[in-house]
């Protein structure tokens, strides 16, 4: 039931009149951090709810009379879901930031959602070598709240006001502390920060085992005291990237992350696993889904800064070989200088696709942790004709991950272990481990 004309707020008044409001009841996720609901027959995605409850929504836009569905969002709860809890990030409701499209929901129900929707995309892509219902996500150890994980943050920044970017429009909202931030990059400030004319973005990266670093993204070349940094942020490297140079203007340009007994050391703008726990949890799975021994041959593709290249070169020994492929160039120069110490690993600056497309040897194991597009069907398919044993395929998007599983299984692979963490909590987004093996014949 909606409330009567009169008690409803003046937004909600004047977006009803001009006929955008819809009161729905939301029922299953879909995948991308809306739940599905009905409308005249109509299909509506719908942002800022939850299973099972009934609110209004304003609809989007591209919501016209020919779409085949519509998309909303949430203006009002008329009858509140029980996974629904006070935001973790009210920042993120309606009108707000991107970026943590779960945080108004309870954080074991997150998780509920994410292996519900993960299961869903197996299903539809007809992933048939293990048991889909099996497929179950796990939180980060000790996460209990969701909040502090993130150890990488982009600001945005416009005429001076820094905070982040609207899901759906590029005004910048102020963020406050932002929650899900280290607490080391929440000290530093940024986010009461006025920024001086010509800074367009702000990337802060908080390492386990060096100092915070601030990479400004400028028009024009600046100097430290023109950015008057926030009070708090004097611990903080800061390097300014314009379009033709990038300076260091106090401290380093690399970080240092502690992953056990190993140090990786890397540029601070380049790729690193942004949950605090995720190196150490990450490379564990990866590690026992590879179970490579000495002397084998291993491929780490899309391999950064040599996260997983590292404990790979261990395991096969002086007697074996480890490549790591990754695209960037001052990545490969990172991974190349973090396997130092293993004469038996190479570091390949090049594209994968390049680097299949030439190899005429194939691995023993290979690991992939390709971005969201996933690794595609023409690698996929030149894989699974090259590695003799086993992939582990590491993911951050579940629907290019079931389209290249499919694409593997067609080519006689089976899944024999499938793992999912809850690596991005707040959010709809989560981490997925997969080993594949050749199937039995
Ligand atoms: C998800 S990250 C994984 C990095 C690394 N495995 C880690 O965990 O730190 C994906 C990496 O793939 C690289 N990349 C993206 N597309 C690529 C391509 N077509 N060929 C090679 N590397 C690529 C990116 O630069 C990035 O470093």
């Amino acid at each position: 039931m909606t409330r009567p004309a009169s008690e409803r707020p003046e937004e909600v008044k004047e977006l009803a009149g001009e006929g955008r409001l819809i009161t729905v009841t939301v029922d299953k996720p879909a995948h991308g951090g809306t739940f599905v609901a009905r409308h005249d027959g109509r299909v509506v995605f719908v942002r800022g709810a939850c299973p099972g409850e009934t609110v209004v929504a304003e609809l989007l836009p591209d919501s016209s009379t020919n779409a085949r569905f519509w998309r909303a969002e949430t203006i009002e709860v008329i009858e509140a879901g029980p996974d629904r809890v006070p935001s973790a990030w009210p920042e993120s409701g309606y009108e707000g930031i991107g970026g943590a499209d779960y945080a108004h929901i309870r954080i074991e129900a997150q998780r509920r959602i994410k292996t519900e929707v993960l299961q869903e995309l197996m299903t539809r892509a007809r992933i048939a070598t293990y048991p889909i219902e099996d497929i179950q996500i796990e939180p980060a150890r000790d996460d209990h709240t969701g909040l502090g994980w993130r150890s990488r943050v982009r600001f945005s920044v416009d005429h001076g006001k820094v905070g982040m970017r609207g899901w759906r429009s590029h005004e910048i909202h102020a963020v406050g502390s932002n929650p899900l931030a280290h607490p080391s990059i929440q000290s530093l400030g940024i986010g009461v920060w006025t920024a001086p004319n010509g800074v367009v973005a702000v990337d802060v990266a908080a390492p386990s085992g060096s100092a915070p670093v601030m990479i400004v993204r400028a028009e024009k070349e600046l100097s430290l005291e023109d950015l008057n940094l926030p009070a708090g942020s004097e611990k903080a490297s800061v390097v300014l990237t314009t379009r033709s140079s990038t300076t260091i203007l106090r401290g380093d340009d690399t970080v240092r992350e502690i992953v056990g007994d190993d140090v990786y050391t890397l540029y601070a703008g380049g790729f690193w696993q942004v949950h605090i726990d995720a190196p150490r949890l990450l490379t564990a799975a990866v590690g026992d889904a590879l179970e490579a021994h000495e002397g084998e041959r291993v491929w780490d593709l899309y391999g950064g800064a040599g996260l997983f290249s590292v404990p790979a070169a261990r395991a096969v020994g002086t007697q074996g070989e480890l490549v790591s492929v990754e695209g960037a160039e001052r990545a490969s120069a990172d991974a190349a200088a973090n396997l130092a110490a293993y004469p038996q690993a190479e570091a390949v600056a090049a594209d994968v696709r390049d680097f299949l497309a030439e190899a005429s040897e194939g691995p023993d194991r290979v690991i992939m942790d390709p971005p969201r597009a996933g690794v595609g069907e023409k690698a996929m398919a030149r894989l699974t004709e090259l590695t003799r044993k086993r992939m582990v395929y590491v993911s951050c998007e579940p629907s290019t991950l079931a389209r290249d599983l499919r694409i593997a299984e067609q080519e006689g692979w089976a899944i024999s272990d499938f793992q999912v963490f809850d690596l991005y909590p707040h959010t709809h987004h989560m981490e997925c481990v997969v080993k594949l093996e050749r199937a039995a014949r």
